[in-house]
This record gives structure tokens, C-alpha cells and sequence, in this order.
């Protein structure tokens, strides 16, 4: 049965070494499929860890289905799993299979259930042939595809993507959308690509560390892409020297 998370924001600040990279965040989700824009630099990798409890908000409060993640780590494995930009940051381990057991395991699988939902996600993504590969040895894109296969195996109740697509090939990218589209539990998708948010329920526009907007699809991409378009357009770069 499909789930729908329930993420929380009152008040959201987040600062590093005094700089405020998120502030005046309030916000309520419950959709299954929420995307979330906005410029680079914006804050919107910073939001993804906050959601995904990693890190605490400096100020304010985030529960994701009630749960303050940053306290308590062992709801947030059951919870949320999050895919970040780049899967370097992700993987920890020398080939595919010991990477996907080991978050099954984190979740307290005993090493031959881990074994058993390690092939089974294989099979899944029809890639049981990757099992003993060697991470290094793959493309940045296949290292993505191994980040989601070890993530979607904890079946979280909700992931959040941080740019999942960025450097895919488009068989890839379909492959990835494909087994997306599926997922049963709620997807927080961050990406600079409208296409990658057909069929989602709301979007989130996310500016200088603010929240511009938040509404239907159609509404607030409207919005974004005229906005994103009118920058383009202005043929000022003169602050790309400040
Ligand atoms: N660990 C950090 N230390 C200092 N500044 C950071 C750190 N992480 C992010 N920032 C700054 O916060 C802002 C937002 O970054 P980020 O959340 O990565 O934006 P986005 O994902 O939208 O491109 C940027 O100006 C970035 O330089
Ligand atoms: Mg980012």
C-alpha cells in the first residue's frame, strides 16, 4: 500500500559559521510527490539534509511523520533515505552487494535476510550481475544507480533525491525515472530539470535560503520557469565579478 509522509517545517533556520543558509521556513507537505526548485546556491542540498535530519535546524522545528529526525536516528533510518549528489559522499564500501546489504543491516536485518533483499533488489533493477562488481570501477552515472539500489532496499517511508539525474545518460535516466515513478513511498525531488517532475503533485521553490513558493505543478513551475527565463535573458553578468 502506497504511503504518504508528513513533513513538518515551522520556522526553519539553518546557519553555518554564522551564515544563514536557510531562514523563515514554514511549510507543510503531505504529497507523494513533491519537487523541489530553485537557482544554484540557493539552499536546496542544505534543506535535503535538514529533512532528512543529518543535520539540525539552527532554529525552528522539522519532523518528518512526527518524528524530529536530527534526535532520534533510529526513526530516521526507518523513515527517510536520501541520495545526494554525488554518490561519492554515499558509498562506503568495495563492491555493489556489500554496499546494498550494509544499510539492511543498519536497519537490524540479520546478515542472510540482508543477503536475500540484497539480491532481490538486484533482480529488481535486473542488475543481479553487478553483485560482486567493484564500485570503483563504474561510471559516475552507475554509482547513482547503486546509490538508489541501497537506499530504495530500506524502503523508507520517504526519499529524498538531491539532484539523482545530474551526469545520467538518458537510458539511465530513464531506468531511474522508471523504478521512481513506482516507489511506494513518498519522493522529495530536487532537480533543475522540469521533465523529471512530470506527473508530481507540488513544488516547492526554494530562494536565497527562503521559500518563494509552494503550491500545485503547473502553478508554481509557471512561475519559476518565467522567472528562471527573464535572468536568462538579462545579459547582466556583472555580478559574477563582486
Ligand atoms: N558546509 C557549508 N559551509 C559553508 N557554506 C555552505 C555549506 N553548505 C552550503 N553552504 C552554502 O550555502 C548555500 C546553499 O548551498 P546548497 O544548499 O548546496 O545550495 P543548492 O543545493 O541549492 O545549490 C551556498 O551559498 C553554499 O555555499
Ligand atoms: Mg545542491
Amino acid at each position: 500500500m502506497a504511503t504518504v509522509s508528513q513533513i513538518e517545517i515551522k520556522d526553519l533556520a539553518f546557519a553555518i559559521e554564522g551564515k544563514e543558509i536557510l531562514h523563515g521556513l514554514t511549510l507543510s507537505l503531505a504529497e507523494r510527490r513533491v519537487g523541489i526548485v530553485g537557482r544554484n546556491g540557493s539552499g536546496k542540498s542544505t534543506f535535503a539534509r535538514v529533512v532528512s535530519g543529518l543535520v539540525a535546524p539552527t532554529s525552528g522545528s522539522v519532523t518528518v511523520n512526527g518524528h524530529d529526525l536530527a534526535k532520534d536516528r533510529r526513526a530516521a533510518i526507518r523513515e527517510v533515505g536520501i541520495l545526494f549528489q554525488n554518490p561519492e559522499h554515499q558509498i562506503i564500501f568495495p563492491t555493489v552487494g556489500e554496499e546494498i546489504a550494509f544499510g539492511l543491516e543498519q536497519q537490524g536485518l540479520s546478515k542472510a535476510d540482508a543477503a536475500q533483499e540484497t539480491q532481490a533488489v538486484l533482480d529488481q533493477f535486473g542488475l543481479s550481475h553487478w553483485k560482486e562488481a567493484h564500485i570503483a570501477t563504474l561510471s559516475q552515472g552507475q554509482k547513482h544507480l547503486v546509490c538508489l539500489m541501497a537506499i530504495s532496499a530500506m524502503k523508507p517511508k520517504l526519499l529524498v533525491l538531491d539532484e539523482p539525474f545530474a551526469g545520467l545518460d538518458i537510458p539511465t535516466k530513464a531506468q531511474m525515472n522508471r523504478y521512481l515513478s513506482l516507489y511506494e513511498g513518498s519522493l522529495l525531488h530536487i532537480t533543475h530539470d522540469p521533465a523529471d517532475l512530470e506527473g508530481y503533485d507540488h513544488v516547492v521553490w526554494i530562494d536565497q535560503g527562503t521559500l518563494r513558493q509552494a503550491g500545485s505543478r503547473p502553478e508554481v513551475m509557471n512561475a519559476y520557469l518565467a522567472a528562471m527565463h527573464s535572468l536568462g535573458e538579462d545579459d547582466d553578468i556583472a555580478y559574477l565579478s563582486r
